[in-house]
């Protein structure tokens, strides 16, 4: 028998510096499952439990947002059985004990008005439970693509435009922020892909612009804490410059945070 061996090299965390806003996309699930000779729909489902694990370890550590990529715009050209399974899944994982266990609040972005009637009672019945809940927020992105919400934004500025409540110059980084789905919600700090595709996949191209970018091989369902930490630790070790010299970040430390 080999010896037990004790991890003595956990990666220390700064605590001061935990990423106000992680992104995750959550790739992987399918080849998980075939290098096992398994449905693809086994690889969704142990999926979801890594999602409750790393919504915990998020909720544990500080985090205060956690966007996850569900399914995507392009994902409905999935199989109709694939995308059928996908869609129960997201529903029998709505647990309202995690959230409520770990003072999470539930927000979802995306095009609701393609998915079924019964995902979006049960999410908004749980974003309303969740209202009040302080901790972090968990945001789902589910039939979200970011092509989509852009030119939704796009066409809601338009109308104001046209009706005269808005003029062309008035238009900012800040009120088309404001438009999208993610309006109110800082921009996430860290922006992880787990699977080895090294793509951002129509996911928040606007609100990634100046995220640290972390890609790993790891299928989602084998990521679990100690990769989680293992990216955290890293964005702790970046250097985050927004177009500025090292020397100009040194003398201004809060660009850091
Ligand atoms: C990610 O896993 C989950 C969704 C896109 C819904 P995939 O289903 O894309 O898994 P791979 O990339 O085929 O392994
Ligand atoms: C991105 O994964 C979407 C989600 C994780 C929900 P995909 O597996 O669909 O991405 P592509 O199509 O390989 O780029
Ligand atoms: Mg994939």
């Amino acid at each position: 028998m080999p010896m037990q061996t004790h991890n003595n090299n956990e990666l220390h965390l700064d605590p001061t510096r935990i990423p106000r806003h992680i992104a995750i996309i959550m790739d992987g699930n399918g080849r998980w499952a075939k290098a096992r000779g398994l449905d693809r729909s086994v690889g969704h489902q142990k999926g979801v439990e890594t999602v409750h694990t790393i919504t915990e370890e998020a909720a544990r550590i500080g985090v205060q947002y956690l966007t996850l990529y569900a399914f995507s715009t392009e994902n409905w050209n999935r199989p109709a059985a694939e995308v059928a399974a996908l869609m129960s899944l997201v529903l029998s994982s709505l647990e309202e004990s995690l959230f409520m266990n770990n003072n999470v609040r539930l927000l979802l972005i995306g095009d609701t008005a393609r998915l079924p009637e019964e995902i979006c009672r049960a999410v908004k019945a749980l974003e309303e439970k969740t209202a009040r809940n302080t901790g972090l927020t968990l945001i789902v992105a589910l039939s979200y693509s970011s092509k989509w919400e852009i030119i939704e934004a796009v066409r809601s500025i338009s109308a104001k435009a046209a009706a005269g409540e808005v003029k062309p110059e008035e238009i900012t980084e800040v009120s088309l922020s404001d438009s999208l789905t993610t309006a109110g919600i800082p921009d996430p700090d860290l922006l992880i892909r787990t699977g080895g595709e090294i793509r951002l996949s129509n996911f928040l191209l606007w609100q990634c612009a100046y995220s640290e970018l972390y890609f790993c091989d790891t299928y989602w369902p084998d990521f679990g804490r100690e990769d989680f930490h293992r990216a955290i630790s890293e964005y702790q070790h970046r250097e985050r410059r927004y177009g500025k010299t090292g020397e100009q970040v040194a003398a201004e430390p809060s660009l850091q945070e």
